[in-house]
C-alpha cells in the first residue's frame, strides 16, 4: 500500500517551503510569511504524515519538535579531532603569534581571517548526502557525546542542505550553539517565576539545555548556531573565507561579522574594534579567533598538542573587579551638575588600574545604599568609564557608616538643586571655580581645541591665580606673560610653551571649535555635522531650527539646544571676544565632507526600506561621513544596509559573508553624542 501521488507531491512541497521558511527566519532573520501562515503550513504537513507515516521522513521539518528521551549520550569518537585554541589576552601576544607564523611560512606574510568568538558550546555536525546524519559536543576533543536529537531542535541548522558543494557528498560543519541575551533573560524570567534555579550566563544554559535528556524540552529554548569550520575532502576551497562562504550558501547560520585582514595592524584593529563594540551584539562574545585563512598555510603550520599553530583566540579582558570602597567625592561638571565618584582602593580591571568609579546621581548612589568600606564590584561596560555595580553585603564591615549625597557644592559651597524631571544636582552658581576650570579643561582637551602645556594642574593655577575665567582669556594670557613666569613653579619656559600652545590653537577647525565651547548636546560628532553645513559662528548663530535639522543626525533636541545657546547673552559675549582675538575656526575641508573612521573609504549598499531615512538622505549620509553608496553587492562591499523587506542584496550579502547592518546598526554608527 503506496502513499498517493497527490499526498507525496504535496508533502514534499510543504517540506520544502517549511525548509524555507526556517532558512528565512532563523538564518537571514528575514521572514516572508506570518507566524499564523507558517503554523497552517506545519500543521498540514503534520496531518499528512499523521495519514501517511511512511512520509515522516528523517529530514522533515516535523523532525525538530523533539520528542526522544537519552538517558546517557553514547560516546562518539571524532574522525578528526576538535581542537582548542591557545590564548592571548595582549596585543603584544598577538604580535608574537604573527611572528611565529612568519617565521614557519619562511617570511611570507599571511593572510588572517579574523572572526569573533562567540561565547557558547562547541558542536560539530555529520552531513551525509545533504542530510544531517549526526551531531555530537566537543567533550574532551577526541570524542564526545552524540547529542544529534538535541541539535536537530535548532531551527537555525539544516536538516538538509540547500545547496552542494561539487564532489562533496559527505562532510562536517562544526560552530558554536549560544543563546541571545533577551532569549537568556526571557528563559531566566521565566525559571524565576516557576521557582527554578537561575543560569548565571547564556553560555551556561546553552550547555545546560544541550545536555537535556528530553529534546522536546530542548526544542522549547530558543538556542541559536553559528558555523566557522567546514570539514569537507575533494571540495576545492582553499581558505577559511571560502569556506564560510560555502556554509552559507549550503543554508547554515554563519557569523557576518568576520573580516579578512593582511597585516597585523588590520588584526589587531579588529580586535579593538570589538573589544570596543562587544555590547552593541545581541548576543556574548568572549574575544576574537584570528586564523589563518589559506588552508595550505594551515598545513605547513600544522598543529601542537592540541591546538593549531596557524589559528589563535585573543581573548578579551575581564571587565568586573572586587575592592574596597574608601569614600564618595563630589565632581562638578562643566555645565554645573554634580556627580558622585567612588575613591576605590586600587584595582586592576580591563587592563588598567582603577582607582575611581562613577556612581551617576543621587538615585542610583541610594540604590546601592553605599557604606563606608564597603567591597564593591567595579565593572567596565560598554562606557569607558568604571561604574560601580553592586556591593557584597556579606562583608559589610559591622557599624560603617551609611554616605550620603551632598547638599551644596564641593567646590563653592552653593546650595544645590535639581530641576524637576532630571537625575541631577546642580550648582547654579556661574563663577563657581570647579566649573570654570573644568570648562577650561573641556576647551583645551586633545579632541578640542588640543592646546598643548594646557593640562590640570596649569588650569588650576592660571584659575587660582585670576588670569583666567572664560576660554576667550586664554587668547589674551600674552599681555602676563610676565606675571605669569613670576609664579613659582611656572617659569619662563613653560610660560613660552604654554603661550605658543594656545597660539597654535587659533589654527584648529572650526567643527573642533564648535565642540570647545561646550554647547549642550554638541559633542565631537555633531559638532562635525554642525560645521559641514553651517561653515562660520555666524552661519551657525543664523540658523534657523529647521535648517539645522535638515542635517541628518541633527533632531529638535540638539537644535533648540544650539538655538538656546546663541541667544544667551553670555555665550554670545564668549563667541565675539573668541572671534576678536582670531579664534574663528578653519573651515572644514572637502567641501562639507566629514570622514568617520567607520564609514570613511567604505564601499555601501542600500536595499530594503529604512523607517528614519529616504534612499536619498542615508545615501547623502554615508557620503558626507566619506563613504561610498553603489548599486550592487560584490565581495568589494563593506556593508549593506538592509532596511523593511530587503530581498535578493540582502541573500547576496549574506552568501558573500558581506557584514550586513540593521537600520539600528546604522544609526548607533552615525555620529552623534
Ligand atoms: S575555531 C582549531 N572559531 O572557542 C580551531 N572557535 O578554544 C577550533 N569558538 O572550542 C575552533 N567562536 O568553542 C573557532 N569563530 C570561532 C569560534 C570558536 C567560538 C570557541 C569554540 C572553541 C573555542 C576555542
Amino acid at each position: 500500500m503506496g502513499v498517493p501521488a497527490v499526498a507525496r507531491k504535496e508533502h514534499a512541497k510543504l517540506a520544502a517551503d517549511l525548509r524555507e521558511h526556517d532558512y528565512r527566519y532563523y538564518v537571514l532573520a528575514d521572514p516572508r510569511i506570518t507566524d499564523d501562515a507558517y503554523d497552517a503550513l506545519f500543521r498540514r504537513l503534520l496531518q499528512l504524515e499523521d495519514t501517511h507515516p511512511e512520509l515522516r521522513a528523517h529530514d522533515s521539518p516535523s523532525q525538530r519538535v523533539g520528542g526522544s528521551v537519552t538517558r546517557d549520550f553514547p560516546t562518539v569518537t571524532h574522525a578528526t579531532p576538535m581542537l582548542s585554541l591557545a590564548n592571548t589576552y595582549s596585543a603584544a601576544d598577538v604580535a608574537d603569534f604573527d611572528r611565529r607564523v612568519r617565521e614557519l611560512l619562511e617570511g611570507r606574510a599571511p593572510r588572517y581571517h579574523c572572526e569573533l568568538k562567540l561565547d557558547g558550546v562547541a558542536f560539530t555536525l555529520h552531513y551525509r548526502d545533504g542530510v544531517l546524519a549526526a551531531g555530537a559536543t566537543r567533550g574532551d576533543g577526541q570524542s564526545g557525546d552524540d547529542i544529534t536529537a538535541n541539535l536537530r531542535t535548532i531551527r537555525a541548522l539544516p536538516l538538509r542542505i540547500r545547496e552542494t558543494v561539487p564532489g562533496v557528498d559527505e562532510f562536517e560543519a562544526r560552530g558554536e550553539a549560544y543563546m541571545r541575551k533577551d532569549a537568556f533573560r526571557a528563559l531566566n524570567a521565566q525559571r524565576e517565576a516557576d521557582g527554578e534555579k537561575l543560569f548565571a550566563n547564556p553560555r551556561n544554559s546553552t550547555a545546560g539545555t544541550l545536555k537535556m535528556q528530553d529534546s522536546a524540552l530542548v526544542a522549547a529554548r530558543q538556542i541559536d548556531a553559528a558555523m566557522y569550520t567546514l570539514i569537507a575532502k575533494n571540495s576545492g576551497i582553499g581558505s577559511q573565507k571560502d569556506a564560510m562562504s560555502a556554509l552559507a550558501r549550503m543554508g547554515f547560520p554563519v557569523n557576518g561579522h568576520s573580516r579578512v585582514c593582511d597585516s597585523l595592524e588590520e588584526v589587531m584593529a579588529y580586535c579593538e574594534e570589538w573589544e570596543w563594540r562587544r555590547d552593541e551584539l545581541p548576543y556574548d562574545i568572549d574575544g576574537v579567533v584570528i586564523k589563518v585563512d589559506s588552508f595550505n598555510d594551515q598545513d605547513i603550520l600544522g598543529s601542537i598538542s592540541r591546538s593549531p599553530r596557524w589559528a589563535i583566540a585573543y581573548k578579551f579582558s575581564a571587565r568586573t573587579a572586587t575592592t574596597v570602597l574608601r569614600g564618595v567625592t563630589f565632581q562638578v561638571g562643566r555645565t554645573g551638575a554634580v556627580t558622585p565618584v567612588a575613591e576605590l582602593e586600587p584595582v586592576l580591571l580591563a587592563g588598567s588600574t582603577i582607582r575611581r568609579a562613577t556612581l551617576h546621581n543621587e538615585d542610583f548612589m541610594r540604590d546601592l545604599d553605599l557604606h563606608k568600606g564597603d567591597t564593591v564590584v567595579v565593572e567596565k561596560g560598554g562606557d569607558v568609564i568604571p561604574k560601580v555595580s553592586s556591593v557584597e553585603l556579606a562583608r559589610r564591615p559591622a557599624d560603617s557608616e551609611g554616605i550620603r549625597f551632598t547638599g551644596t557644592c564641593p567646590a563653592c559651597d552653593t546650595r544645590l538643586v535639581r530641576p524637576e524631571g532630571v537625575a541631577a544636582w546642580f550648582c547654579e552658581n556661574p563663577a563657581c571655580p570647579e566649573q570654570i576650570r573644568s570648562r577650561l579643561e573641556h576647551f583645551a582637551s586633545r579632541r578640542a581645541m588640543d592646546i598643548d602645556g594646557l593640562g590640570e594642574s596649569v588650569v588650576d593655577a592660571l584659575v587660582t591665580n585670576g588670569f583666567v575665567r572664560t576660554p576667550a582669556d586664554l587668547y589674551a594670557l600674552a599681555e602676563h606673560a610676565g606675571a605669569m613666569a613670576a609664579l613659582v613653579r611656572f617659569g619662563e619656559r613653560k610660560v613660552s610653551k604654554l603661550l605658543a600652545g594656545i597660539e597654535r590653537s587659533k589654527k584648529q577647525r572650526f567643527d573642533r571649535v564648535l565642540f570647545a565651547i561646550g554647547i549642550r548636546f554638541v559633542g565631537e560628532g555633531v559638532a562635525k555635522l554642525l560645521a559641514g553645513r553651517f561653515p562660520s559662528f555666524e552661519h551657525v548663530a543664523n540658523a534657523t531650527v529647521q535648517e539645522m535639522e535638515a542635517v541628518s543626525g541633527i533632531g529638535p533636541v540638539i537644535s533648540a539646544s544650539v538655538k538656546r545657546f546663541f541667544e544667551d547673552e553670555q555665550a554670545l559675549a564668549l563667541v565675539a571676544q573668541l572671534l576678536s582675538r582670531g579664534v574663528a575656526g578653519s573651515p572644514v575641508a572637502d567641501g562639507g565632507q566629514v570622514p568617520i573612521p567607520f564609514f570613511d573609504g567604505k564601499t555601501f549598499v542600500l536595499t530594503g526600506t529604512l523607517g528614519k531615512y529616504t534612499r536619498d538622505e542615508a545615501k547623502a549620509v554615508i557620503e558626507r561621513c566619506g563613504g561610498t553608496v553603489t548599486g550592487s553587492v560584490s565581495s568589494r562591499t563593506d556593508y549593506v544596509l538592509a532596511g523593511a523587506e530587503a530581498g535578493s542584496k540582502l541573500d547576496k550579502a549574506r552568501t558573500l559573508g558581506v557584514e550586513v547592518l540593521t537600520e539600528e546598526d546604522f544609526i548607533a554608527a552615525l555620529p552623534s553624542d
